[in-house]
């Protein structure tokens, strides 16, 4: 995405729930061919993911407190308050670390005899559930007792977690602490963690807390992981790859804001964090190491990218960047050296033995936008060699599609990455954009989703006709995957109410059951876990348009799917010798239909499917998406 289309995100999509009469139109016959065809890429779906709209941060990483180590330069005392009689204040002559800068200063007046502290109301509230929670916090300064630790609703007060721990703290250090607790439900996301300590101990003195966190349950129970909800939500989509860390974010708005893998990397309380592209600090506790994790852990392919010389504020280019491109050699040394090696040695140290296995890496992002075009060639050329030198096994990506922006000419095997967010009527017009495309340079769509254009201050979220022309433009790409070797959608998830950028694929608050897939979620799920290693040819009885189609296979299953971009209903009959049976995945709803939280009105209906003879009928509602897989 681009920093300088987003505007200011209104809630609500005005839902027009038109009855109107669809008339059919008359039926259309494939038949698909069982002979030939041309390889479809194993990678072709996957997600593009960025720290914004709290994504990350507040998102799918677990940790839930913010500002949980007064990280950037914004945020001030955001998300703490006294309870009790205690005063609270930012506290930098006591940092907690080299990183971590500042703590709180948790002062008790003279003569407190109740239990006091601080709470912290998390993004936007605190999602308590019934579970079990880990949380910690380091501290400093004289107390020897009870700490009490808490999850309470801010404006309730019920108490649904409540837990002592002892302490022996001093004032030579600061310590940290860690306890496991379960909690139960709380019906919204309205609520805080409190840590409180008995006060009489410490009238008329303070104590110093820093670096607090608060994990639910951990994807895969990794340390330091994703919220399991939310990382669960997201596998079951099937996607082969993530593009990581950006995107926008991993530019800076200066130089020296960039995002900085070795600033991500080790103990969470010696990462400093940055003030990033999005409008809110990152705490980077979703670093480079937690980013493989993931990838592991859900079975998709890294497509790292890598800082290549241009911020916002300013660009690096010529012999400026040798120490830049030195830093990356360090990078790739970090990921795949041997554990002799000084950096393969760090990331050993750091919980991973084995080399990282990354095929995919690349070099910058948007270098066509924001004055980036002119030295891009340049400042590619250095960075391919760096890496295609000492790794020439990795594929390279270059950030954008403009051949005057890129190296003329392009490497042999070097992917062009193009990011499109359009319109529901531009994305079908571009169904055929890579049919006559030079077989021989591979590409990738690294960004794409469908954005009221028409409207300035962007859709608010996902809708049939916007999700449907999104499968239209997949239909494309999966009939070119000889040369679309991978797409993402972008971008991935959001906190609603803290929001810069919209739609996405899914989204969440701190209320339970506030997870909310849209439509696009739908049609990503169907397509990415439909789709055959083979693009076989299809006849039909019609041309393209408003009915779009395209089939794969693998060995003797078939993947049909059907996208109806027209107002009409639309009888299919498809016929796929030597099959008799499946199911039909359909999602259907009005065009301007799409899912808001807590109130879900559009998902994907699956029903089995048999024939005799090897044809299947199919009725497209207007705007429908479906999948028919048969063998
Ligand atoms: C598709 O059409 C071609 C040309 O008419 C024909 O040779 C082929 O058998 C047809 N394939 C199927 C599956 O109908
Ligand atoms: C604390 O209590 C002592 C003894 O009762 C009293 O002299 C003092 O004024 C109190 N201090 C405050 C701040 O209330
Ligand atoms: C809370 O979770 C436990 C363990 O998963 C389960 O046994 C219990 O029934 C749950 N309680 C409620 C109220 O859902
Ligand atoms: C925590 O300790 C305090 C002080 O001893 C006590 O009043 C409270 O009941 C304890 N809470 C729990 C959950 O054990
Ligand atoms: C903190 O201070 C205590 C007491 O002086 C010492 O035993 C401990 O090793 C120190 N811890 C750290 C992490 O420096
Ligand atoms: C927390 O809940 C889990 C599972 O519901 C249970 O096994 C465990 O004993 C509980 N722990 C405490 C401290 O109650
Ligand atoms: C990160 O790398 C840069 C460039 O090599 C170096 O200047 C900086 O000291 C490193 N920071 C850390 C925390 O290792
Ligand atoms: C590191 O290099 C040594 C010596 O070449 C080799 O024995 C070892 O297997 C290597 N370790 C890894 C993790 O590749
Ligand atoms: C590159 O791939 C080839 C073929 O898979 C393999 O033989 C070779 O060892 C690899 N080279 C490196 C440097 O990994
Ligand atoms: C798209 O934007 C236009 C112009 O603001 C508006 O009239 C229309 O309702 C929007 N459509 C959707 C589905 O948001
Ligand atoms: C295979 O690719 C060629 C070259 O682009 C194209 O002409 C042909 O239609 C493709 N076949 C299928 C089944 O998509
Ligand atoms: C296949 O069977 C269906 C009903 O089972 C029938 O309507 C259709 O005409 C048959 N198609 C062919 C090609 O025989």
């Amino acid at each position: 995405m681009w920093l300088g289309s987003i505007g200011h995100v209104q809630w609500g999509l005005t839902i027009l729930t038109t009855l109107c009469v669809t008339q059919a139109a008359d039926p259309i016959e494939l038949s698909v061919s069982r002979e030939g065809g041309n390889k479809s890429s194993p990678l072709l779906y996957g997600i593009m993911f960025e720290e914004m709209d709290h994504s990350g941060d507040g998102g799918i990483h677990g940790q839930l407190l913010q500002n949980n180590g007064f990280q950037g330069d914004s945020l001030g005392l955001t998300a703490y308050a006294p309870v009790g009689a205690a005063v609270i204040s930012q506290d930098k002559s006591h940092p907690v670390s080299d990183s971590i800068t500042s703590s709180l200063s948790v002062s008790v007046p003279e003569n407190t005899t109740d239990y006091v502290g601080f709470a912290n109301t998390g993004y936007n509230g605190v999602p308590v559930l019934n579970s079990t929670y880990t949380s910690s916090f380091w501290m400093m300064g004289y107390y020897s007792g009870t700490i009490n630790l808490q999850l309470v609703g801010t404006n309730s007060g019920i108490v649904y977690a409540d837990h002592n721990l002892t302490v022996e703290s001093t004032d030579a250090n600061f310590t940290q602490y860690e306890a496991t607790f379960n909690s139960t439900l709380s019906a919204d996301g309205d609520n805080e963690w409190h840590l409180t300590f008995d006060g009489s101990k410490v009238a008329g003195s303070s104590l110093n807390f820093g670096y607090i966190e608060l994990f639910p349950p951990k994807y895969q129970d990794r340390e330091n992981g994703l919220r399991e909800d939310l990382a669960t939500f997201l596998e079951k989509v099937g996607f082969k790859f993530l593009r990581f860390p950006g995107g926008n974010n991993i530019e800076g708005l200066e130089v020296d804001s960039r995002w900085k893998w070795n600033m991500t990397i080790g103990p969470v309380v010696d990462r400093p964090g940055r003030n990033s592209d999005w409008f809110y600090p990152n705490t980077d506790a979703l670093g480079l190491d937690e980013y493989l994790w993931w990838c592991e852990d859900m079975n998709m392919t890294p497509l790292l990218a890598l800082w290549s010389g241009k911020s916002y504020g300013g660009i690096v280019s010529g012999s400026d960047l040798h120490p830049f491109v030195d830093d990356i050699k360090n990078e790739l040394e970090y990921l795949f050296g041997n554990t002799s090696t000084d950096f393969g040695k760090l990331r050993a140290q750091n919980g991973r033995e084995e080399p990282w296995k990354i095929d995919y890496i690349e070099i910058g992002n948007e270098d066509d936008l924001t004055g980036g075009c002119d030295t891009y060639p340049d400042r590619f050329n250095q960075i391919y060699k760096a890496i295609h030198d000492e790794y020439p096994n990795i594929t390279l990506v270059a950030s954008n599609g403009d051949y005057s922006c890129l190296p003329s000419p392009l490497p042999t095997g070097v992917i062009i990455d193009l990011h499109l967010y359009r319109n529901p009527d531009d994305f079908v017009a571009l169904f055929d954009q890579f049919d006559n495309q030079p077989r021989d340079q591979p590409v990738m769509v690294g960004e794409y989703g469908c954005r009221n254009t028409s409207n300035a201050k962007g859709t608010y979220w996902s809708y049939m006709q916007g999700s449907c022309s999104e499968a239209i433009y997949m239909m494309g790409m999966e009939r070119n995957s000889d040369i679309v070797t991978m797409a993402a959608y972008a971008p991935m998830l959001e906190h609603f109410g803290l929001i810069a950028w919209s739609p996405t694929l899914y989204g969440f608050n701190s209320t339970p059951g506030s997870l909310t897939p849209s439509t696009s979620y739908y049609v990503q799920k169907m397509f990415a876990s439909n789709k055959g290693d083979t693009v076989v040819q299809v006849n039909s009885s019609a041309d393209f348009g408003p009915l779009y189609w395209t089939a794969t296979k693998t060995g003797s299953r078939y993947y049909v799917k059907l996208a109806n971009y027209g107002t009409k209903e639309q009888n299919v009959s498809i016929s796929i010798l030597e099959t008799s049976s499946g199911r039909l995945e359909m999602l259907s709803g009005s065009q301007f239909q799409g899912n808001q939280p807590y109130q879900m009105e559009v998902e994907t209906e699956h029903t089995e499917v048999h024939s005799e003879n090897g044809t299947y009928s199919v009725k497209m509602d207007p705007w429908a998406v479906a999948v028919l897989v048969v063998s």
